[in-house]
């Protein structure tokens, strides 16, 4: 998910270079580097975000007409300075920057440390670095040429943009399953991982296709494939603005991450769940499980979709693990002077990693000797670099402002938090703790059942695109649902909407009930199914309109719902991740038929950094 820039021309590369970073940013946010050529090479690059790597750079003179630049998003090693893009090679010879995972890297490191190559950092990207410059060297070949050989040896999926000192006079470009675009400019060429740092040059582009080399100088481009073929480039004109880039075909940012959702937790699942389903290794939190599984209370904190989150992670752990929790909004918690002891756990959930409340909240619970984890989305962020352990999301960027992909991949990390510690405090038995893996892993494939449903969603927006107020009910696991489905609706649409757990409705939203208010009943079948026909019937006598979120093939419902969209069936725990994608969905549609601005709403900001 990092961002990748390239320019070679007669301006000045730095401007550009810096500009295209800042623009690549929500792709990446551990660290930045640029690298030019100007006679020597020059590359400066941070751990940290673009502002970083720019007030590092400030106080120096960086000139030339060629350079690349990269925000990372790390896979292979830590975020930290030396594991930074661009790389080099053991004896400078190439600077490279590179998108997606070298899968092969570990044996090729080990041919090359035999042959006596040494490395610098923990990245796949440095051994392509080596890998290159080892067959340059040895086969006395022109760098395209060496490039291609390694690529030839290469598995795995990278978009690459490489410098070699000995050929200043042209970048190279590759690309196998991690998107480049060239921008094509008079006696100028631009590169980057999407068009957001190009258009603002150039509308005129070219994609490469997979298994493409590009060999580009300033006023030639020469396209061919690895195995040496010669290419035609085709140009194409781009027809967007640059808040459009990159929804990879979708209207909104918000729509591409809902339908990410199936992808997104697997993306949580990788590296945690055992291949065989034998077991979850939550690596960030290797060395502090003993003292979850002794903890005495959980203390969530969180603001916004992530305090959603924390509320089904506490229905999830009190239910697993039988470890009392208490879900706090961060800017409450920090304020009231809570009780914590030294034998709590506060574990921090935020997408973005900087909500100010959020890490106050931290702070405060650091200071009284808790042990403070975090659940966050955004690598290197300030909340995962100041509590004692984490899981982090890995959900990619999210760009849309109502959150989505970030709540699903919380709470699929809470419930697998919740399963860790109920199986070793005793409370989930060897079988009910395999069960339990084998129904998670098959949430993502649940997801995808409802996705293919979404013009059903579409239908009852526009039956309710005008209504003025919406209530959304839901007992048990499913209350923090009909929370999130409100917020959704609340933030994209500006339609007033309430969650409230089904049962308290008796206790006031009832009053509000009329012919003229829909009310989204998450009814899936558990042990309350009763109770909430019940309550639906209870709907119904006031003229409410019902629609449904039910297990597939209920027929129950069916008869008294004025609509019901069918879920499939899944253990109750987990169930949170399939009925929200409908409400997602139901407030995309409202929003878009609205004519509200879905990705920007007004007044809301992405990440909250101030009080
Ligand atoms: C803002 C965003 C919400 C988000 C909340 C908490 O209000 O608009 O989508 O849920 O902040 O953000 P965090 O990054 O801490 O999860």
């Amino acid at each position: 998910m990092c961002g990748i820039v390239g320019y070679i021309g007669n301006k000045e590369a730095y401007p550009i270079l810096m500009n295209g970073l800042k623009r690549l940013e929500y792709r990446g946010y551990d660290s930045a580097g640029i690298a030019l050529l100007n006679g020597q090479p020059l590359l400066y690059k941070k751990k940290g975000k673009v502002n970083d790597l720019e007030n590092y750079i400030s106080d120096s003179i960086i000139s030339g007409q060629l350079g690349i630049g990269h925000t990372r998003w790390a896979t292979h090693g830590e975020p930290n300075d030396v594991n930074a893009h661009p790389h080099t090679s053991e004896h400078g010879k190439f600077i490279i920057i590179h998108n997606g995972i070298i899968e092969n890297y570990a044996r090729i490191k080990e041919k090359l440390e035999i042959r006596g190559v040494t490395f610098k950092s923990a990245t796949d990207t440095e051994v392509l670095a080596n890998l290159i410059e080892y067959i340059y060297i040895k086969g006395q070949v022109t760098a395209e040429i060496a490039v291609r050989l390694a690529l030839s040896k290469v598995e795995g999926a990278y978009g690459l943009v490489i410098l070699c000192v000995d050929e200043p006079d042209r970048l190279i470009a590759a690309r196998k399953g991690s998107p480049l675009v060239v921008g094509v400019g008079d006696e100028e060429y631009f590169i980057a991982s999407d068009a957001t740092p190009i258009v603002e040059h150039t509308k005129s582009v070219i994609y490469l296709n997979d298994d493409d080399v590009a060999i580009i100088k300033k006023d030639e481009l020469v396209l061919k494939t690895v195995k040496n073929d010669k290419q035609t480039p085709i140009v194409h004109q781009l027809d967007l603005d640059v808040g459009e880039i990159d929804k990879s075909g979708y209207d909104h940012f918000m729509l591409k991450e809902i339908f990410e959702q199936p992808k997104s937790i697997l993306d949580t699942f990788r590296g945690r769940v055992a291949p065989d389903l034998s077991g979850l290794n939550l690596g960030g939190l290797f060395n502090v499980i003993p003292q979850m599984v002794k903890a005495k209370r959980i203390i969530i904190v969180a603001c916004g979709t992530s305090w959603h989150a924390g509320l089904l992670g506490e229905y999830l752990m009190e239910d697993m693990a039988r470890i009392p929790v208490e879900v706090e909004y961060a800017s409450e918690f920090r304020y009231r002077n809570p009780i914590i002891n030294m034998d709590d756990i506060v574990i921090a959930i935020s997408q973005s990693g900087e909500t100010a409340d959020t890490l106050a909240a931290i702070r405060l619970a650091k200071e009284k000797g808790a042990l403070v984890l975090g659940i966050c989305n955004v690598v290197g962020s300030s909340i995962p670099r100041e509590t004692d352990a984490g899981v982090y999301t890995h959900a990619g960027p999210e760009i849309g402002v109502a959150s989505t992909k970030a709540f699903t991949t919380q709470v699929t990390v809470l419930a697998m938090m919740a399963m860790v510690m109920g199986h070793k405090r005793g409370y989930l038995s060897d079988k009910k703790y395999l069960g339990l893996i084998k129904e998670l892993t098959e949430i993502p494939g649940k997801i995808e059942k409802i996705l293919v449903k979404s013009d059903a969603c579409k239908e009852l927006a526009t039956l309710y695109q005008r209504a003025t107020n919406f209530l959304y009910l839901g007992r048990g696991y499913f209350f923090p649902v009909a929370l999130e489905g409100a917020l959704k609706l609340k933030e994209i649409s500006y339609i007033h909407a309430e969650g409230y757990p089904a049962a308290e409705m008796k206790h006031g939203p009832i009053a509000l009930i009329d012919q003229n208010m829909p009310v989204v009943v998450i009814a899936t079948k558990d042990k309350s199914y009763d109770k909430i026909v019940s309550n639906i019937q209870e709907v119904k006598a006031r003229n409410g309109v019902v629609i449904a979120i039910v297990t597939e093939g209920d027929s129950v419902i069916r008869k008294l719902a004025d609509h019901v969209f069918e879920v499939p069936e899944s253990n109750i725990a987990f169930e949170g991740l399939l009925t929200v994608v409908p409400l997602q969905l139901l407030s995309y549609y409202i929003a878009v038929m609205r004519g509200c601005n879905v990705d920007q709403p007004r007044n809301l900001a992405k990440s909250v950094t101030v009080e």
